[in-house]
């Protein structure tokens, strides 16, 4: 710990270092109200965006809180933190990279560098030096609507691509250029299916947002601790061995505990067994699910090792409740005090401190060619090869080929959750280029882009061709709205695999989805399927491995189920074997396990 820090935290009164621990939503402050209380950091949740959402209007809005925070009494730079996790994926014009379902099929560390230090730039472009990311959970149930936010179900492969994306953030030297941020501290990814809070907590986007969810997403891990140190904790500990500088607790439980308020996991475990010197930020909103009475709330997670607090909005009342803690005596002042060291020692190692942080890139350098080049190789590189019954694929160089499906030219579709807004949404929501796109510059004349969709088939009237290629989808979603019990492709979709069936020689079926889908009699329709996750906004890299530009080399980051998983309730039903391991992937039409 630097001498500096020690004399800024006996400079700092106890509003400030209050103040420092807090993390408001950007649109719950303002930046005057920044300087005049000197917050530490500030957010953007997913979809938190200016108007209008452009690299430079990010910019300005990034900027005008930090050189706030620079005007505060101490000077002390705030933190702006936002959820770049899929590249700074809630920008529009920003390179959209695949989720890292697809990354952890493509299994290359040095890909999820890549990718990370091209994220960081952009990041960095607007002014933000903190991303939420990389999510390191290890997901055991597909139901989960964050499946398609972590590499995969194997705790190995996890640790190794998550310590990637961490160095790939926070850079190659001994200091720390954007904050990367494992997520979500610990066991996210072992809850069990229906086990989601009930009454205790709704938080308001489940209103906003409507719809069926939250049944596993924030639901409690029901695991011993050999499970928990064996399953989930290896990505920690790579992430730490790489100087991750922050780790956001979950909203999850371990047992019937919620972690935020866990003294023995973010203090005995994470801090002092596992030694992390950053600190731990809670997560949105989260603790105010620990205890209706907000005092005992604020204390016992601040208590349990939370040291930054995600308010998001009412900073005011987060405040005047830590301060009326440490006076009555609830908190003690060296809890507080070590949570500011840790926020200050990481800004020092920012070079926050002392004006030696990197200087930020221009804005202008969002969606540069060569990021997008890498974003399209990245989601060639993700797509698996499930099955290729009559070696459908390669596309023949002398094949007609009629394309289907709304996937098939949808950037929104192909970005999935996490894309400008925070569920994503289907449509152009930011430049990019589609399968469609990339299958057109390979095919010329021999492609029939038909523009059939589930929803309406007319447009392949009258319509034949060697091959089909239909793009079935998964709609985008967010955290718990993704929650879903049947993970069957819905009947409209695969009616229109059908449909295009008659028509055509063979049939090509690619799948976008945030996991594995039950495919049904798809399964038995199509001579070839490939799981192409949520490939991003190059999704014209999937055409090159469609035409064979690019061999397949993808393989199942977790196991592709067949039919419905058994909820606990309907146990001791069977829930039936998996259709494909993990490890699984055709290349070059041949198995890759093999
Ligand atoms: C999510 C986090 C995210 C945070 C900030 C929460 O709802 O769980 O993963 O980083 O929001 O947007």
């Amino acid at each position: 710990m630097s001498a500096r820090i020690d004399q800024l935290i006996a400079a700092t009164t106890l509003d400030e270092k209050i103040a420092q621990i807090t993390q408001v939503d950007r649109t719950a402050i303002t930046p005057e109200e920044v300087a005049e209380l000197g917050i530490g950091s500030i957010l953007s949740g997913g979809g938190g965006n200016p108007e209008p959402n452009t690299p430079q209007t990010w910019r300005a809005m990034v900027d005008a809180y930090v050189d706030a925070s620079r005007r505060s009494r101490l000077g002390i730079p705030l933190l702006y933190g936002t959820d770049a996790v899929h590249g700074h994926s809630n920008v529009v014009g920003a390179t959209i990279f695949p989720h890292n379902l697809a990354l952890g099929a493509a299994g290359d560390a040095e890909l999820v560098t890549q990718i990370a230090r091209a994220t960081a730039v952009e990041t960095a472009a607007t002014g933000a030096r903190w991303a939420f990311a990389p999510m390191v959970a290890v997901p055991q149930d597909p139901r989960w609507g964050r499946t398609f936010e972590c590499f995969g179900q194997d705790p190995e492969l996890v640790a190794e691509l998550g310590a990637a994306s961490v160095s790939g953030l926070q850079g190659p030297g001994p200091g720390i250029d954007v904050l990367a941020c494992a997520k979500h501290f610990v066991a996210d990814g072992g809850t069990t299916w229906g086990t989601t809070g009930g009454a205790q907590w709704v938080p308001w986007w489940v209103r906003a947002y409507g719809g069926p969810g939250w049944h596993i997403d924030q639901g409690d891990a029901r695991i011993d601790e050999a499970t928990l140190r064996e399953v989930h904790l290896p990505p920690y500990l790579a992430a730490l061995a790489e100087g991750v500088g922050s780790i956001m607790a979950s909203y999850s439980s371990w047992n019937g505990q919620k972690v935020h308020a866990h003294r023995w996991l973010l203090t005995d475990l994470l801090k002092e067994e596992l030694g992390f010197q950053g600190f731990v930020v809670s997560d949105y909103h989260a603790i105010d699910q620990v205890s209706a009475d907000y005092h005992e709330a604020v204390v016992r997670c601040l208590d349990a090792g939370v040291d930054m607090v995600m308010v998001p909005f009412d900073h005011e009342r987060f405040r005047t409740t830590v301060r009326a803690a440490v006076e009555a005596g609830d908190l003690p002042l060296e809890r507080l005090d070590d949570a500011v060291r840790r926020i200050l020692r990481v800004k020092e190692a920012m070079g926050l401190l002392d004006g030696t942080a990197e200087p930020l890139p221009d804005p202008s350098v969002l969606g540069a060619p060569e990021h997008r080049a890498l974003a399209r190789r990245a989601a060639a590189a993700g797509a698996v090869l499930l099955a290729d019954r009559s070696a459908a694929l390669p596309l023949p160089s002398d094949a007609t080929v009629l394309l289907a499906g709304a996937g098939a030219d949808d950037v929104g579709l192909a970005c999935g959750g996490w894309t400008i807004e925070w569920a994503g949404g289907a449509g152009p929501v930011t430049p990019g280029s589609t399968i469609a796109d990339g299958l057109a510059a390979h095919l010329g004349p021999r492609l029939v882009a038909t523009g059939a969709t589930a929803e309406d088939h007319r447009p392949l009237e009258g319509v034949t061709a060697t091959i089909g290629v239909v793009v079935v989808h998964e709609h985008p979603y967010a955290e718990g709205l993704g929650d879903r019990e049947h993970l069957a492709l819905e009947p409209a979709q695969a009616e229109l695999v059908r449909a295009v069936a008659d028509r055509v020689q063979r049939l090509v079926v690619v799948v976008l989805s945030g996991r594995p889908l039950s495919l049904g009699p798809v399964t038995d329709l199509a001579d070839a399927i490939v799981a192409a996750w949520w490939p991003g906004s190059e999704a014209a890299g999937l055409a090159d491995v469609l035409v064979g530009a690019i061999p397949f080399s993808g393989t199942l980051p977790l196991s592709w189920p067949d039919g419905d998983l058994v909820s606990p309730s309907r146990v001791p039903d069977p829930t039936p074997p998996p259709r494909w391991l993990p490890g699984h992937g055709l290349v070059a039409g041949r198995s890759a396990m093999s």
